[in-house]
Protein backbone atom coordinates (compact mmCIF):
# COMPACT_ATOMS: atom_id res chain seq x y z
CA UNK A 1 0.00 0.00 0.00
CA UNK A 2 1.38 3.20 -1.30
CA UNK A 3 -0.48 5.45 1.62
CA UNK A 4 1.78 3.76 4.28
CA UNK A 5 4.90 4.50 6.04
CA UNK A 6 7.80 3.12 8.50
CA UNK A 7 7.88 5.35 11.76
CA UNK A 8 11.03 4.45 13.62
CA UNK A 9 10.99 5.51 17.38
CA UNK A 10 14.18 5.29 19.03
CA UNK A 11 15.85 6.71 22.20
CA UNK A 12 16.96 5.69 25.88
CA UNK A 13 15.95 2.99 28.51
CA UNK A 14 12.55 4.00 29.78
CA UNK A 15 11.58 7.31 27.55
CA UNK A 16 8.23 5.55 26.89
CA UNK A 17 9.48 3.99 23.23
CA UNK A 18 7.43 0.14 24.01
CA UNK A 19 4.47 2.63 25.79
CA UNK A 20 3.82 4.93 22.97
CA UNK A 21 4.93 2.86 19.78
CA UNK A 22 2.03 0.60 20.50
CA UNK A 23 0.00 3.33 21.17
CA UNK A 24 0.61 5.07 17.78
CA UNK A 25 0.84 1.68 16.05
CA UNK A 26 -2.80 1.09 17.56
CA UNK A 27 -3.62 4.68 16.22
CA UNK A 28 -2.92 4.07 12.77
CA UNK A 29 -3.43 0.45 12.75
CA UNK A 30 -0.15 -0.32 12.06
CA UNK A 31 2.04 -3.26 13.32
CA UNK A 32 4.00 -2.79 16.36
CA UNK A 33 7.72 -4.32 16.23
CA UNK A 34 9.71 -4.30 19.85
CA UNK A 35 13.32 -4.46 18.97
CA UNK A 36 14.23 -4.93 22.62
CA UNK A 37 12.42 -7.65 23.15
CA UNK A 38 14.25 -9.29 20.84
CA UNK A 39 17.63 -8.76 22.48
CA UNK A 40 15.78 -9.56 24.93
CA UNK A 41 15.17 -13.28 23.76
CA UNK A 42 18.76 -13.56 22.56
CA UNK A 43 20.04 -12.42 26.03
CA UNK A 44 18.24 -14.79 27.95
CA UNK A 45 19.56 -17.91 25.56
CA UNK A 46 23.06 -16.84 25.95
CA UNK A 47 22.46 -16.76 30.12
CA UNK A 48 20.53 -20.30 29.68
CA UNK A 49 23.43 -21.43 27.74
CA UNK A 50 26.54 -20.24 29.80
CA UNK A 51 28.25 -18.89 27.12
CA UNK A 52 30.08 -15.88 27.36
CA UNK A 53 28.43 -12.29 26.60
CA UNK A 54 32.11 -11.65 25.72
CA UNK A 55 32.14 -14.52 22.54
CA UNK A 56 30.95 -12.61 19.86
CA UNK A 57 31.31 -15.93 17.52
CA UNK A 58 29.72 -18.62 19.18
CA UNK A 59 26.42 -15.88 20.61
CA UNK A 60 26.26 -14.74 16.93
CA UNK A 61 25.86 -18.41 15.65
CA UNK A 62 23.54 -19.28 18.89
CA UNK A 63 21.59 -15.84 17.71
CA UNK A 64 21.59 -17.32 14.14
CA UNK A 65 19.85 -20.73 15.02
CA UNK A 66 17.26 -19.32 16.80
CA UNK A 67 13.83 -18.84 15.65
CA UNK A 68 12.49 -15.75 17.20
CA UNK A 69 8.96 -14.79 16.32
CA UNK A 70 7.26 -12.11 17.30
CA UNK A 71 2.93 -12.38 17.67
CA UNK A 72 1.49 -9.02 17.67
CA UNK A 73 -1.51 -8.90 20.03
CA UNK A 74 -4.21 -6.48 21.25
CA UNK A 75 -2.49 -5.07 23.94
CA UNK A 76 1.04 -6.76 23.98
CA UNK A 77 3.23 -7.97 21.93
CA UNK A 78 4.18 -11.92 22.63
CA UNK A 79 7.95 -13.35 21.73
CA UNK A 80 8.19 -17.09 21.07
CA UNK A 81 11.46 -18.64 20.42
CA UNK A 82 11.81 -21.85 18.94
CA UNK A 83 8.34 -22.34 19.43
CA UNK A 84 7.86 -21.55 22.89
CA UNK A 85 6.58 -18.43 24.31
CA UNK A 86 8.94 -16.42 26.54
CA UNK A 87 7.34 -13.49 27.07
CA UNK A 88 7.25 -12.99 30.75
CA UNK A 89 10.80 -13.77 31.37
CA UNK A 90 12.04 -11.15 29.28
CA UNK A 91 11.85 -7.80 31.39
CA UNK A 92 14.07 -9.93 34.54
CA UNK A 93 16.63 -7.91 36.46
CA UNK A 94 19.20 -10.00 35.29
CA UNK A 95 18.47 -9.74 31.98
CA UNK A 96 18.54 -5.88 32.32
CA UNK A 97 22.36 -6.24 33.52
CA UNK A 98 23.41 -8.26 30.77
CA UNK A 99 21.09 -7.56 27.22
CA UNK A 100 23.96 -4.83 26.32
CA UNK A 101 26.96 -6.63 26.72
CA UNK A 102 24.77 -8.97 23.95
CA UNK A 103 23.81 -6.25 22.16
CA UNK A 104 27.40 -5.10 21.20
CA UNK A 105 28.13 -8.08 19.92
CA UNK A 106 28.40 -7.57 15.89
CA UNK A 107 27.03 -11.33 14.83
CA UNK A 108 24.04 -10.56 16.98
CA UNK A 109 23.19 -7.26 15.56
CA UNK A 110 23.79 -7.82 12.18
CA UNK A 111 21.24 -10.79 12.43
CA UNK A 112 18.75 -8.90 13.99
CA UNK A 113 19.04 -5.82 11.58
CA UNK A 114 18.27 -8.84 9.12
CA UNK A 115 15.11 -10.33 10.99
CA UNK A 116 14.57 -6.44 11.92
CA UNK A 117 14.05 -5.16 8.26
CA UNK A 118 12.01 -7.97 6.88
CA UNK A 119 9.20 -7.51 9.17
CA UNK A 120 9.48 -3.68 7.58
CA UNK A 121 9.43 -4.95 4.30
CA UNK A 122 6.02 -4.14 3.65
CA UNK A 123 5.52 -0.70 5.55
CA UNK A 124 3.27 0.05 8.04
CA UNK A 125 5.29 -0.72 10.79
CA UNK A 126 6.11 1.17 13.58
CA UNK A 127 9.45 -0.33 15.43
CA UNK A 128 10.96 0.63 18.74
CA UNK A 129 14.98 0.49 19.60
CA UNK A 130 18.17 2.19 19.24
CA UNK A 131 19.15 2.11 15.89
CA UNK A 132 16.01 1.83 13.81
CA UNK A 133 16.36 5.58 12.41
CA UNK A 134 20.28 5.58 11.55
CA UNK A 135 20.81 1.70 10.87
CA UNK A 136 18.17 -0.56 10.40
CA UNK A 137 15.24 1.47 8.63
CA UNK A 138 17.74 4.66 7.20
CA UNK A 139 14.52 5.09 4.76
CA UNK A 140 11.51 5.35 7.47
CA UNK A 141 9.41 7.91 6.49
CA UNK A 142 9.32 9.33 9.93
CA UNK A 143 11.90 9.18 12.48
CA UNK A 144 11.54 10.08 16.46
CA UNK A 145 14.44 10.40 18.50
CA UNK A 146 12.33 10.14 22.08
CA UNK A 147 13.74 11.13 25.57
CA UNK A 148 12.71 12.25 28.72
CA UNK A 149 15.44 13.29 32.36
CA UNK A 150 17.12 9.92 33.40
CA UNK A 151 15.48 11.01 36.59
CA UNK A 152 12.18 10.65 35.52
CA UNK A 153 12.38 7.80 33.37
CA UNK A 154 14.13 5.48 36.30
CA UNK A 155 10.69 6.71 38.31
CA UNK A 156 8.76 5.57 35.58
CA UNK A 157 9.93 1.94 35.49
CA UNK A 158 10.46 1.97 39.18
CA UNK A 159 6.67 2.86 39.51
CA UNK A 160 5.74 0.18 37.16
CA UNK A 161 7.55 -2.65 39.73
CA UNK A 162 5.28 -1.19 42.25
CA UNK A 163 5.51 -1.39 45.67
CA UNK A 164 7.50 -5.01 46.02
CA UNK A 165 10.41 -3.67 43.86
CA UNK A 166 13.73 -5.58 44.22
CA UNK A 167 15.87 -2.59 43.33
CA UNK A 168 15.51 1.01 45.14
CA UNK A 169 14.74 4.49 42.76
CA UNK A 170 18.81 5.58 43.36
CA UNK A 171 19.34 2.33 41.81
CA UNK A 172 17.44 1.86 39.20
CA UNK A 173 18.41 5.05 37.88
CA UNK A 174 22.22 4.47 37.99
CA UNK A 175 21.40 0.54 36.41
CA UNK A 176 19.70 2.81 33.69
CA UNK A 177 22.43 5.21 33.45
CA UNK A 178 24.99 2.30 32.69
CA UNK A 179 22.89 0.56 30.15
CA UNK A 180 22.57 4.05 28.40
CA UNK A 181 26.32 4.61 28.31
CA UNK A 182 26.73 0.94 27.29
CA UNK A 183 24.48 1.54 24.07
CA UNK A 184 25.83 4.73 23.49
CA UNK A 185 29.16 4.13 23.24
CA UNK A 186 29.44 0.97 21.37
CA UNK A 187 31.39 0.46 18.49
CA UNK A 188 28.55 -0.74 15.59
CA UNK A 189 24.95 0.81 15.47
CA UNK A 190 25.06 2.97 19.03
CA UNK A 191 22.35 4.64 20.79
CA UNK A 192 22.14 7.38 18.52
CA UNK A 193 19.67 10.69 16.99
CA UNK A 194 19.66 10.21 13.30
CA UNK A 195 19.83 13.78 12.30
CA UNK A 196 16.56 13.72 10.38
CA UNK A 197 14.71 12.31 13.25
CA UNK A 198 12.12 15.10 15.34
CA UNK A 199 13.81 14.94 18.94
CA UNK A 200 10.96 14.49 21.54
CA UNK A 201 11.80 15.31 25.05
CA UNK A 202 9.08 13.68 27.05
CA UNK A 203 9.73 15.16 30.63
CA UNK A 204 6.63 16.27 32.11
CA UNK A 205 4.49 15.32 29.36
CA UNK A 206 1.92 12.73 29.56
CA UNK A 207 1.53 9.21 27.41
CA UNK A 208 -1.43 10.90 25.14
CA UNK A 209 0.31 13.80 24.52
CA UNK A 210 3.55 12.05 23.10
CA UNK A 211 1.35 9.50 21.15
CA UNK A 212 -1.03 12.91 19.24
CA UNK A 213 2.47 14.72 18.88
CA UNK A 214 3.92 11.19 17.06
CA UNK A 215 0.45 10.48 15.32
CA UNK A 216 0.28 14.08 13.83
CA UNK A 217 3.87 13.93 12.60
CA UNK A 218 3.06 10.51 10.93
CA UNK A 219 -0.05 11.51 9.18
CA UNK A 220 1.78 14.77 7.99
CA UNK A 221 4.64 12.65 6.59
CA UNK A 222 1.93 9.91 5.26
CA UNK A 223 0.30 12.98 3.01
CA UNK A 224 3.75 14.36 1.62
CA UNK A 225 4.53 10.76 0.60
CA UNK A 226 0.83 10.87 -1.01
CA UNK A 227 1.12 14.18 -2.73
CA UNK A 228 4.99 13.28 -3.65
CA UNK A 229 5.70 16.87 -2.27
CA UNK A 230 8.88 17.23 0.02
O1 LIG B 1 12.60 -1.26 27.54
P1 LIG B 1 14.01 -0.79 27.70
O2 LIG B 1 14.23 0.54 27.09
O3 LIG B 1 14.54 -0.90 29.08
O4 LIG B 1 14.91 -1.79 26.90
P2 LIG B 1 14.62 -2.47 25.51
O5 LIG B 1 14.07 -1.52 24.53
O6 LIG B 1 13.88 -3.72 25.76
O7 LIG B 1 16.11 -2.79 25.04
C1 LIG B 1 16.96 -3.58 25.85
C2 LIG B 1 18.38 -3.44 25.35
O8 LIG B 1 18.46 -4.04 24.05
C3 LIG B 1 18.92 -2.04 25.18
O9 LIG B 1 19.46 -1.50 26.37
C4 LIG B 1 19.99 -2.24 24.11
O10 LIG B 1 21.20 -2.71 24.69
C5 LIG B 1 19.41 -3.36 23.26
N1 LIG B 1 18.79 -2.86 22.03
C6 LIG B 1 19.61 -2.53 20.99
O11 LIG B 1 20.82 -2.58 21.13
N2 LIG B 1 19.10 -2.14 19.79
C7 LIG B 1 17.77 -2.06 19.62
N3 LIG B 1 17.28 -1.70 18.43
C8 LIG B 1 16.90 -2.37 20.69
C9 LIG B 1 17.44 -2.76 21.90
O1 LIG C 1 10.30 1.29 25.89
P1 LIG C 1 10.91 2.24 26.86
O2 LIG C 1 11.99 1.64 27.66
O3 LIG C 1 11.37 3.52 26.22
O4 LIG C 1 9.77 2.67 27.88
P2 LIG C 1 8.44 1.88 28.30
O5 LIG C 1 8.75 0.44 28.47
O6 LIG C 1 7.35 2.25 27.37
O7 LIG C 1 8.15 2.44 29.75
C1 LIG C 1 7.79 3.76 29.96
C2 LIG C 1 6.93 3.88 31.21
O8 LIG C 1 6.70 5.26 31.46
C3 LIG C 1 5.55 3.26 31.08
O9 LIG C 1 5.17 2.76 32.34
C4 LIG C 1 4.66 4.41 30.69
O10 LIG C 1 3.32 4.27 31.13
C5 LIG C 1 5.32 5.60 31.38
N1 LIG C 1 5.24 6.90 30.67
C6 LIG C 1 5.53 7.03 29.33
O11 LIG C 1 5.84 6.03 28.67
N2 LIG C 1 5.47 8.24 28.68
C7 LIG C 1 5.13 9.35 29.35
N3 LIG C 1 5.09 10.52 28.71
C8 LIG C 1 4.86 9.24 30.71
C9 LIG C 1 4.92 8.00 31.35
Amino acid sequence: NSRRINIAIDGPAGAGKSTVARMVAKALKYIYVDTGAMYRAVTLKVLESGLSTEDNESVGRLANELDIVLLPGAETQSVHVNGEDITSRLRSLDINRNVSYVARLESVRLRMAELQRQMALEKGVVMDGRDIGTHVLPDAELKVFLTASPRERANRRHLEMGPDAEITLEQLEQEIIERDRLDQEREFAPLLQAPDAHLLDSTGQTVDEVVKQIVQWGLAATRTISTGEK
